[in-house]
This record gives structure tokens, C-alpha cells and sequence, in this order.
């Protein structure tokens, strides 16, 4: 056994981190902020160390208008702050400047296999009825890139949407096939945390499709930076169907639309879903959408302005990511390192 190999640290536990990333592809919508950003607050607020990064690396796995990103990256971070995370407590940076997440995504997409990415139902919804053959490679490896973010860190737990589960699956694949492949405990299977009545909120003119920031109508979404009367009026004219609010959970199952705006509202107030439909049994939408309407803009217009107010000094924005990256290479370096002398690659001593 060379010295290097033999100075691996094996851990057998690993201390409570969290990592979670969001990609700077588009404007911030609802579904983000309820399914991810209000989440990663309250992980923070639990006093677990966090670290969360926007993943600009991923948003170029389709393409991305050079000046459109830096200025989403900046925003989305400025949303970040505004819902709550302090950037002191938290980690915040951008992805692709801590050059960890490319090199071990590298070393990842050696032991990820091609049967494993085939079965991506994101690969295959976002090449579905398209020419796979011209889609970037990068979109096909994403996962383990994504695998990466997590695992050089050795974070142990991912709060994310619905969306994410499979790829979350994949990274514990990922870590277990590195473990078995080099006979060692080195990185953490880790936990999704999936959790709350907003783990998939759902487009606002589809009840069966994702609200998302990607989706051509921007009526089908609330984005983070929509103002008090584009909020009201969004779910105004949100799709539902004829009849007045059940008094049951249960009844909601074949109701879509109704079911996401009960949600969306439970999720927003912090009441139990349950909790909704007692408090609307029988009410029609005249009534439910308005209240919904006064809710999200109560919650999401201080969340805006502040927003607002962080983007005009995009330098403190950038300042901000930079610490965030200097304390993330911090981590991420010494796992790489000992990835790289467990995988058998040389590293000479430097100076
Ligand atoms: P993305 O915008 O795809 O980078 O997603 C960032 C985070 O937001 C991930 O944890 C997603 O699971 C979550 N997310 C995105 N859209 C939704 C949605 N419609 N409902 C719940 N969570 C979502
Ligand atoms: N794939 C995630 C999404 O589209 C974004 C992401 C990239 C991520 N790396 C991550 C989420 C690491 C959690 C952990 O939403």
C-alpha cells in the first residue's frame, strides 16, 4: 500500500450537514421558495450547519445567455438572503467557484454507469419528444455532478422538492458503488429531506404539471419577483374546477387545482393541510382566492422588496459569494484530496 493510501482517513460516522443548490436557470418561483428556499431557512434556523449553493454549472446543461446568468445567479442568491438565510451562519456561493464540484463530478461520472443515467426521468422528460442525439452530454451527466455538490462536502442531508428524489437516489448509488468499489466507508449515504405540504406545487393553469420556472406561460407560476398585484391577479385567474371547497382531505385527491391552492396556502401559512380544509370546508373560490391572494402576498412581498433592495449593489452580492466559496473549498478540498489519493492519483507535495 502506497504511504498516500495508507494516510486515508476512513470515517465511520459522519457529523450532521446539509447541502442543497438551486439552479440559476430562470427567474425564482413559488415552488422554489416553498419546496426549497423557506426549507433551507428552517434547516438553518435548527442551528445544523448548512451550505447552499447555486448551481450555475448545472443551468448549462442547457444553454444559458451569458449576462442573463450572472444576473439570475445574483438574483437567486439575493433570494436566498432575503427569504432568511444569513450569509454568515449559511455557506452561500455559486457553484463553479469551488472547482471541487467539477473535479469530483469527473471522478463521479467514472463510477456512475450509462444504465443508471438512462433511467433519469428528468434526462428523459427534457429530451422526451426532442432529438436526444443534440442534447449536451452535460445534461445527460448532470446527476453526478449533482452527486458531487453533495458528497465533497460529506453532507449528509438534502432538503429538496419531490422532483429531486431520483437524483438523490442516484448519489447514494453513487457513494455505495465508490465505498464497495475501494473498500471504504468514505462518503455518507445521504438522506433526502422531502418534507411538508409543498413538496410539489403545481403549475397554477395544470394541476398536474410542475410549477415551474421553465414553463413558456408565466401565468402558470408566481415568480419571487411578480409585485402585490401580479400575485393577486395570477391567483385570480388560477384554473380550479365548479365546486365549493370539501370538508375532507380525502376528497381533494381528484381535484388538482384545488388541491395545490389548498396547499400552496397551507404551506404558506404554516398550518396543517388538514387545518385548510377545516377552516374553508364548503367555501367557493370567490371566497378561498382572495384569502390565498392576501396570504402569498403577505408572505412573498417583504421577500421581494428586499430582493430588490439587495440587487442594487450587485457587488456586496458578489463579495458575498466569494466568502461563501472561500469557506466551501475549506471543506470540500481535504474530501477531494483524499478522494484523489483513495482513487490511486498522485499529488506532489507543492512548494
Ligand atoms: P430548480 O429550480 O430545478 O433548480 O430546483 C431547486 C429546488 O426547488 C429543488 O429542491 C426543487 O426540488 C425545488 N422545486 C422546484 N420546483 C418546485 C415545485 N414546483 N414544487 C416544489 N419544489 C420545487
Ligand atoms: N438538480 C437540482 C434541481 O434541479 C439542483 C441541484 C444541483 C441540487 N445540485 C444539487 C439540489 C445538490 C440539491 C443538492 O433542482
Amino acid at each position: 500500500m502506497s504511504t498516500q493510501a495508507s494516510a486515508v482517513q476512513t470515517p465511520t460516522s459522519f457529523k450532521p450537514r446539509i447541502f442543497s443548490g438551486i439552479q440559476p436557470s430562470g427567474g425564482l418561483t413559488l415552488g422554489n421558495y416553498l419546496g426549497a428556499l423557506k426549507r433551507f431557512v428552517e434547516k438553518q434556523d435548527e442551528g445544523i450547519e448548512t451550505i447552499y449553493c447555486m448551481v450555475d454549472m448545472h443551468a448549462i446543461t442547457v444553454w444559458q445567455d451569458p449576462e442573463k446568468l450572472r444576473h439570475q445567479t445574483r438574483e437567486g442568491a439575493a433570494a436566498f438572503i432575503a427569504a432568511g438565510i444569513d450569509p454568515k451562519r449559511s455557506i452561500l456561493f455559486n457553484q463553479s467557484q469551488v472547482s471541487a464540484h467539477a473535479e469530483l463530478g469527473w471522478i463521479f461520472s467514472c463510477i456512475a454507469r450509462m444504465g443508471w443515467m438512462s433511467r433519469m426521468t428528468q434526462w428523459k422528460d427534457k429530451t422526451a419528444g426532442k432529438n436526444a442525439e443534440a442534447a449536451s452530454l452535460g445534461l445527460f451527466a448532470y446527476p453526478a455532478l449533482m452527486a458531487a455538490d453533495i458528497l465533497t462536502y460529506h453532507a449528509t442531508m438534502v432538503p429538496v422538492g419531490e422532483d429531486q428524489k431520483q437524483h438523490l437516489e442516484l448519489t447514494r448509488d453513487i457513494a455505495i458503488k465508490f465505498n464497495n468499489d475501494y473498500g471504504l466507508d468514505f462518503f455518507p449515504v445521504v438522506e433526502p429531506l422531502i418534507e411538508g405540504a409543498a413538496t410539489r406545487v403545481m403549475s397554477l393553469r395544470d394541476g398536474t404539471k410542475k410549477m415551474s420556472k421553465s414553463d413558456p406561460s408565466d401565468q402558470s407560476r408566481i415568480n419571487l419577483t411578480d409585485d402585490a398585484d401580479t400575485i393577486a391577479t395570477k391567483i385570480r385567474k388560477a384554473k380550479t374546477d365548479p365546486l365549493p371547497l370539501p370538508d375532507s382531505v380525502e376528497a381533494l385527491r381528484d381535484r388538482p387545482e384545488a388541491r395545490n391552492l389548498v396547499n400552496i396556502y397551507a404551506a404558506l401559512a404554516e398550518h396543517s393541510v388538514e387545518q385548510v380544509v377545516r377552516d374553508f370546508a364548503g367555501a367557493q373560490f370567490g371566497t378561498f382566492k382572495p384569502a390565498l391572494a392576501d396570504l402569498a402576498v403577505a408572505k412573498l412581498s417583504p421577500i421581494t422588496t428586499e430582493m430588490n433592495r439587495l440587487m442594487a449593489d450587485p457587488a456586496e452580492i458578489d463579495r458575498i459569494l466569494g466568502d461563501g466559496a472561500d469557506r466551501a473549498e475549506a471543506i470540500a478540498r481535504p474530501i477531494l484530496d483524499r478522494t484523489k489519493d483513495i482513487v490511486g492519483m498522485i499529488r506532489s507535495p507543492k512548494g
